[in-house]
C-alpha cells in the first residue's frame, strides 16, 4: 500500500495567514499541520509517500524534504491543469499509484486514532474502499454518508443542506485499485470540482466493497481561526513535559509544558500547560495560560496570553490580556505609546481581525 497526501488548494478560509504560508504548513503546537500526516503514515508499515502540491509550489518540498527523518520516501506530484478538486488529486496521482492499494489523506485532517487498525480491516474484510466516519454537529460542512435501516452505505452527499446522517466523511480514505475507473468516470459536481464523494458513490453503485470506520480523535480544518484553536488544543492535550531552555528561579511552570533550546523564562512568569514555547524567545512578566503554543524566536513582554496559537517571530509587548487570538509570523503587538493624537494605532493586511 502507499499513501497519497493532499497539500495543494489556496486556504482561502485560513486568510490571512495562507497569504504567506501554504495552509498545509499553518503551525499547530508549533509544527506545519501537514507534519500529523507525515507522523500518522509513518506509524504504519507505509514507506511509499507522494504528496499532492500546487504547480510550482517550492515550500513545502523545501519544509517537508525527503521524508527520511520519518523513514518514508516522499514524491512530490504537481497537480497538473490546477486544484480541480480532491478526486483529482487522486487522478492526477494514477501513475504513480500504479496498482497498488492507496491511503488517501487530506493534509487538513488530524487524527489521534491509529490508522494501521484501519489498514488491517481494509484488508481483512477485502474491502474496494474504507471510509473514516465521524460524528459532528455540522455535517452539512462534510461528505455526508447516508445510509439504509441496516446500516449499510447508499450513497454519500457532498455537503448537503440537509443531512441525511450525523457524520462526516473524514478525510481519510483506503482503496483498492477499483478507485482508477471511479476517478475516470466521475463528472465535476456543483461547485466544479471533481469530488471525492462522488468517488464513493460510485463505488458502492457499482457494486465494490464500501466500508467503514469510526475514528475518535478527529479535527478538519474547516477554514475558521477558532477551528484552528481547537485542532492546536488537541495536540496539545496530548504533549509530555519536556524543558530544555532556561526557567530562572522563580519563574512557575504549572502541567505539561513544552519549552525548546535557547529560550529563557525569566523568574516573574506563570506557564500553565498544556503550552509549548519554540526555541530563543524570551518571555518576562508574563502568564501564559492553556492552550497556547509559541513559536521560535519570540519575544513576550508583560502580557498574559490564553488559549492562542503565536506564530514565529511574533513580539507582544503590552500589559493586556489576549485570548482566543491567532498572531502570525513576526506580528507585532505593543502598548498605546502616549503620542498624539490619541487613539489606537493599527497597521493591518488584508483579512486581518482586530477586536478592540
Ligand atoms: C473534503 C471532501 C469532504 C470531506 C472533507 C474532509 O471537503 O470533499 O467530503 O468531508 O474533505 O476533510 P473540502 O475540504 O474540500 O471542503
Amino acid at each position: 500500500m502507499k499513501a497519497l497526501i493532499a497539500a495543494g488548494g489556496h486556504g482561502t478560509r485560513l486568510r490571512p495567514l495562507t497569504y504567506t504560508i501554504n495552509k498545509h504548513l499553518v503551525p499547530l503546537a508549533n509544527k506545519p499541520m501537514i507534519y500529523y500526516a507525515l507522523e500518522k503514515v509513518a506509524e504504519t508499515k507505509i514507506k511509499e509517500v507522494a504528496i499532492n502540491i500546487n504547480q510550482g509550489d517550492k515550500e513545502i518540498k523545501q519544509i517537508v524534504g525527503s521524508g527520511k527523518k520519518w523513514g518514508l520516501n516522499i514524491t512530490y506530484l504537481e497537480q497538473a491543469g490546477g486544484a480541480l478538486g480532491v478526486a483529482h488529486v487522486v487522478k492526477n496521482a494514477l501513475d504513480w499509484i500504479g496498482k497498488d492499494d492507496l491511503l488517501f489523506y487530506l493534509g487538513d485532517n488530524i487524527v489521534l486514532a491509529p490508522l494501521q487498525k484501519l489498514i488491517d480491516k481494509f484488508k481483512k474484510k477485502q474491502l474496494d474502499c474504507l471510509l473514516g466516519l465521524t460524528k459532528v454537529s455540522d455535517p452539512e460542512r462534510f461528505g455526508v454518508p447516508v445510509f439504509d435501516k441496516q446500516g449499510r452505505l447508499l450513497k454519500i452527499e457532498e455537503k448537503p443542506q440537509k443531512p441525511k446522517s450525523d457524520y462526516a466523511v473524514t478525510g481519510i480514505y483506503i482503496y483498492s485499485n477499483a478507485v482508477r475507473e471511479a476517478v475516470q468516470k466521475i463528472q465535476p459536481g456543483p461547485r466544479g470540482e471533481l469530488e471525492i464523494s462522488d468517488v464513493h458513490t460510485y463505488l458502492i453503485e457499482t457494486n465494490k466493497k464500501v466500508g467503514y470506520e469510526e475514528l475518535t480523535g478527529w479535527w478538519k480544518d474547516t477554514g475558521k481561526p477558532d477551528v484552528l484553536l481547537e485542532g492546536n488544543s488537541l495536540i496539545l492535550a496530548n504533549i509530555e513535559l519536556d524543558i530544555k531552555g532556561k526557567v530562572k528561579k522563580g519563574a512557575i511552570i504549572e502541567g505539561k509544558v513544552i519549552i525548546e533550546k535557547g529560550t529563557q523564562i525569566a523568574k516573574n512568569c506563570l506557564i500553565r500547560g498544556p503550552v509549548v514555547i519554540g526555541k530563543n524567545c524570551k518571555l518576562e512578566n508574563t502568564t501564559i495560560e492553556p492552550y497556547t503554543s509559541i513559536g521560535d524566536n519570540c519575544d513576550i513582554q508583560g502580557a498574559e496570553i490564553s488559549h492562542s496559537i503565536i506564530c514565529d517571530e511574533a513580539k507582544i509587548n503590552c500589559n493586556k490580556r489576549i485570548v482566543d487570538s491567532l498572531i502570525g509570523p513576526a506580528a507585532q503587538v505593543s502598548s498605546q505609546k502616549a503620542t498624539k493624537p490619541s487613539g489606537h494605532k493599527l497597521i493591518l493586511g488584508n483579512n486581518t481581525l482586530v477586536e478592540l
